[in-house]
């Protein structure tokens, strides 16, 4: 699978032999995983487009021995290929050829909490979902939300730079990640696991580390800065007639909602037909070309639903919004919410999907969705498009029966050339992981490149942190 749709030669790494197996059963004794059976999901990636054929899988339990593998792994020269949820988008996680896997599965512990900041320092692999549980019964939130929640470990976040569902109000990791502990490629541990808020003592290390896709370090351990959870949460589904009314209603929603806006994720008609035919979601509104939900976070219930309904009044008066429905409770909110959330589930039922995740100037998001669609024709069997609006993100996905060169070839370069016509980003929030290593040059000039391979030399000089992503195969 992986060699025939992404050409790529193995790097002279050594092959894992018995006496490494004994020797890295001394550092996880009975957590070293050869079972062919149980290596079979670790080495398939969330949408099943890359495969590879590792024969091995650790399962630490602490930044300690994640230290011991990884000075022995450097020392006999063996590749590793980190691991979290396996949730990645762009076969980042998964070995190419035989690269052992390192799982955070089994560092899950929360270290500390502290109930006045809101910080929260915790094991790398402690799955998001658990995390916001554990937040929220002490009346915080966590300042990320995906809907991968119920597998990715926060490690797996960090290291993506994970954008999703609150970033709009929250921001990026590159904020409110406050300190992390690393290993690094020759097992020494860096720990700058500090939970200040303000550090500027020298260069600020942990941020080479978010978003490097396991290829710098491996992330052990994370202090996050967790926001107080909303007392007021609302959230409204609309239908629009058009992009223009999207956009629209979204800076009506900006200059009306003002700070307690706290989402506004749009997705097209086609969505809601594959949600509708795969998942069996209804629509909560009449059939429209467009759907926004907008999500509201204050403290002040009464305060939130006069500031929404002015809100709705304009927007369903001037025709900007064709339909509507409000919730306010936690099951209606969370319906709502799965139409938006399982898209990419919906998606990846309708066979082989092309998977591209741009950041474009908001005035010209659906355009390229609209321009595809006339390209390709029939050849697709869906182009759609959804995603991040009120971060200038658009997910455009194309799914065909099955994966299809000529497909492909209509798709790339032309997807790319398009989004660096417009300046954008040729990956916003997924990463580059193995499938878009390659496309890094329409987002950043060769400088840039180049320090990015002199970073990576430096701190892996044998490369045997997860090979072949991120970086290009030929700088
Ligand atoms: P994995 O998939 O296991 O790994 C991802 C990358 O990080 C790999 O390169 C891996 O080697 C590396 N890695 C993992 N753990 C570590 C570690 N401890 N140290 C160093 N490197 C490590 N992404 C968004 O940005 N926004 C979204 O809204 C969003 N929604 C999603 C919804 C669904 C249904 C799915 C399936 C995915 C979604 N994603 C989204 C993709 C996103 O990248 C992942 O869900 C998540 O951030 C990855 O976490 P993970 O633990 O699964 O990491
Ligand atoms: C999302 O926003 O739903 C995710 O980034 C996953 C996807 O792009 O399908
Ligand atoms: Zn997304």
């Amino acid at each position: 699978l992986t060699q025939e749709r992404y050409p790529v030669r193995r790097l002279p790494f050594a092959q894992v032999s018995e006496d490494d197996l004994a020797a890295l059963e001394r550092i996880v004794p009975g957590r070293v995983i050869t079972d062919p059976e149980e290596l079979e999901a670790p080495n398939v990636d969330w949408l099943r487009t890359v495969r590879g054929s590792s024969k091995v899988l650790l399962r630490p339990r602490t930044s300690q021995e994640v230290a011991h593998i990884l000075r022995y792994c450097h020392e006999r020269n063996l590749a590793v290929s980190p691991q979290g949820g396996n949730t990645g988008m762009v076969g980042g996680s998964v070995p190419v050829f035989d690269e052992i896997i390192l799982s955070t599965t089994l560092m899950n512990q929360v270290m500390s909490f502290h109930d006045v900041s809101g910080v929260l320092v915790c094991q790398a692999g402690c799955i998001l979902e658990e995390l916001g549980r554990y937040v929220e019964e002490r009346g915080f939130l966590m300042p990320l939300d995906l809907g991968a929640k119920g597998s990715c470990h926060i490690g797996g976040n960090v290291a993506t730079n994970a954008g999703g569902l609150r970033f709009l109000r929250y921001g990026s990791l590159r904020g409110t990640v406050l300190g992390l502990e690393v290993v690094l490629a020759d097992g020494t541990i860096l720990n700058c696991l500090t939970s200040l808020r303000k550090d500027n003592t020298g260069y600020d290390l942990k941020q080479l580390f978010i978003g490097s896709e396991g290829t710098l370090g491996v992330i052990t351990a994370v202090s996050i800065l967790c926001p107080p959870k909303p007392s007021a949460v609302n959230v409204a589904f609309l239908g629009c007639p058009g992009f223009a009314e999207v956009l629209q209603t979204f800076s009506t929603c900006r200059q009306k909602l003002g700070e307690i806006l706290s989402a506004f994720e749009f997705m097209d008609a086609e969505c809601m037909k594959l949600v509708e035919l795969h998942l069996r979601l209804a629509s909560p509104v009449r059939e429209s070309p467009f759907y926004v939900l907008i999500e509201t976070s204050g403290s002040g219930a009464g305060h939130d639903a006069e500031k929404l309904s002015a809100f709705l009044e304009q927007v369903l008066g001037s025709g900007l919004v064709t339909d509507g429905t409000l919730a306010t409770d936690q099951r209606r909110i969370k319906m709502l919410w799965a139409l938006r959330e399982r898209i990419t589930e919906a998606l990846s039922r309708d066979g082989y999907v092309y998977k591209y995740d741009l950041s474009l100037p908001v005035e010209r998001l659906y355009d390229l969705v609209l321009d595809l669609r006339t390209r390709l024709g029939p050849r697709a069997k869906h182009v759609v498009g959804y995603g991040h609006l009120g971060d200038g993100n658009l997910h455009l996905n194309v799914t065909a029966e099955a994966f299809n060169a000529s497909l492909l070839g209509a798709l790339e370069p032309y997807v790319y050339e398009w989004t660096a016509r417009q300046r954008g980003s040729v990956s916003a929030e997924h990463g580059l992981g193995f499938k878009k290593r390659d496309v890094l040059c329409y987002s950043k000039p060769p400088e840039a490149l180049q320090l990015m391979q002199q970073l990576k030399a430096l701190l892996d000089p044998k490369g045997i942190l997860n090979p072949y992503k991120t970086l290009p195969t030929r700088a």
